[in-house]
């Protein structure tokens, strides 16, 4: 890779070792992956927050580069750590884990890191422009930014995403090539689509259909006619997890479709494999649920609005957390929303969410609108899940037991 004087000083460790050891990272990856040079990012999101990822081996590391002069050079946030960093004790996690997951957040903040920890950070103040080189982890938010938002990034892992920060660089490959931005399949959506929960099984099936090919495939929706945000945000979270899904064009939505034709080779997506879908991340009867989750990627003030309106004057019957970013969480006190859905026994868990918590053997059984949510339930802590439109979510949490 060719490297400009600046990259050459840090690898050389001008900046002390932590900027030296993250060029070192960024040139292993553009080494891999023949990136003929580096480019400067704009914003950075890091993944891998919870202590229950990162566990002693991933605290030392930052440590590290803390004492080796490590400072973000960019606007960089964090994804959702392992609890409420306010409210953790609200939330059953242990006096252990929190103390471990607060020197975590710290050591980020002592780089400079805005320890706004969400995977909506495009709500959160991190929202890149059109056409800029970024640097995220966390796979809903680069389907977000990439196809929605028309910023470009890979499917960054937690160190190379710290790495960029610590350096404004990230190595020139993958999405931020144009030519590996073009479509390469045509998929025909023939069933109505209305909802977070009905994207977020579309995502599942587009994810299924299309084979893995290292986050390279690109698939061109056809046949949505309108998405909200929040309609976008659970589909990219669900085409991401199920099908390792880095960027989709849709003509009429996302920024960069109308630069492409529809590819030859196609496939078709009808309503039978969209109620299968629904029905496969159903196995739980609605008596068994004891847990339920809103905010699969984290909520959106709108969603949390709704929340507060259905809830209203009502109690809930099981756990209900309702998962969102610190500065989303504000708006909904300043607005008036937050006490309504405290008052009825829901909880606030923000900074964290329903699958980065340390959790495992707490609950049997989930609710939830997000097909993602119902993928880590089952594969992390072993939950069986009921899939469910947004409202009904909130009417399950009312449901008295009988
Ligand atoms: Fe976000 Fe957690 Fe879902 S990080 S996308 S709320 S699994």
């Amino acid at each position: 890779m060719r490297l400009t004087k600046e990259e050459q000083a840090m690898l050389d460790g001008a900046g002390g070792s932590a900027p030296a050891k993250a060029m070192e990272i960024l040139l292993a990856l553009g080494t891999i992956y023949e990136a003929e040079r580096m480019a400067p990012v704009t914003s950075v999101q890091i993944a891998g927050v919870s202590y229950d990822n990162l566990g002693e081996s991933g605290l030392k590391f930052l440590t590290e580069m803390v004492q080796g002069g490590g400072t973000a050079r960019v606007l960089t946030t964090l994804n959702p750590a392992g609890m409420d960093i306010h409210n953790w004790r609200q939330l059953g996690i242990d006096a252990d884990f929190a103390a471990k997951q607060e020197r975590i957040i710290q050591a980020f903040a002592d780089m400079g890191v805005v320890t706004t920890c969400t995977c909506t950070p495009y709500l959160a103040g991190n929202l890149p422009h059109f056409g800029e080189h970024i640097a995220w982890a966390e796979s809903s938010a680069v389907c977000y930014a990439n196809s929605v938002i028309g910023a470009r990034t890979n499917r960054e892992g937690g160190p190379s995403a710290l790495a960029a920060s610590l350096t404004g660089r990230t190595a020139l490959y993958g999405m931020h090539l144009d030519h590996n931005r073009a479509p390469t399949l045509t998929v025909n959506v023939e069933v109505k689509t209305t909802g977070s929960h009905h994207f977020g099984a579309l995502g599942k099936v587009i994810g299924e259909k299309i084979e893995k090919s290292e986050g390279k495939l690109v698939p061109y929706i056809m046949g949505i006619k309108n998405a909200t945000l929040e309609e976008l945000k659970s589909l990219c979270a669900s085409i991401g997890t199920y099908g390792g899904v880095a960027l989709f064009h849709m003509p009429g939505i996302t920024p960069e479709a109308g630069q492409y034709v529809p590819p030859q080779d196609s496939v078709h997506i009808n309503q039978a494999e969209l109620e299968a879908a629904v029905q496969s991340m159903n196995d739980a009867d609605a008596d068994e649920i004891d847990f339920l989750s809103l905010g699969c990627p984290h909520l959106s003030i709108k969603e949390i609005a709704r929340i507060a309106e259905l809830l209203a004057g009502k109690q809930v019957q099981r756990e209900f957390w309702i998962t969102t970013s610190r500065p989303t969480k504000q708006i909904a006190d300043m607005m008036g929303y937050a006490g309504i859905i405290e008052e009825s026994g829901a909880k606030f868990a923000v900074d964290t969410c329903c699958v980065v918590a340390p959790i495992k053997g707490r609950f049997n059984a989930l609710a939830t609108d997000s097909a993602k949510a119902c993928f880590y339930a089952y594969a992390k802590n072993n939950f069986k899940t009921r899939f469910l439109p947004f409202d009904e979510v909130v009417s399950e949490a009312l449901r008295e037991e009988k």
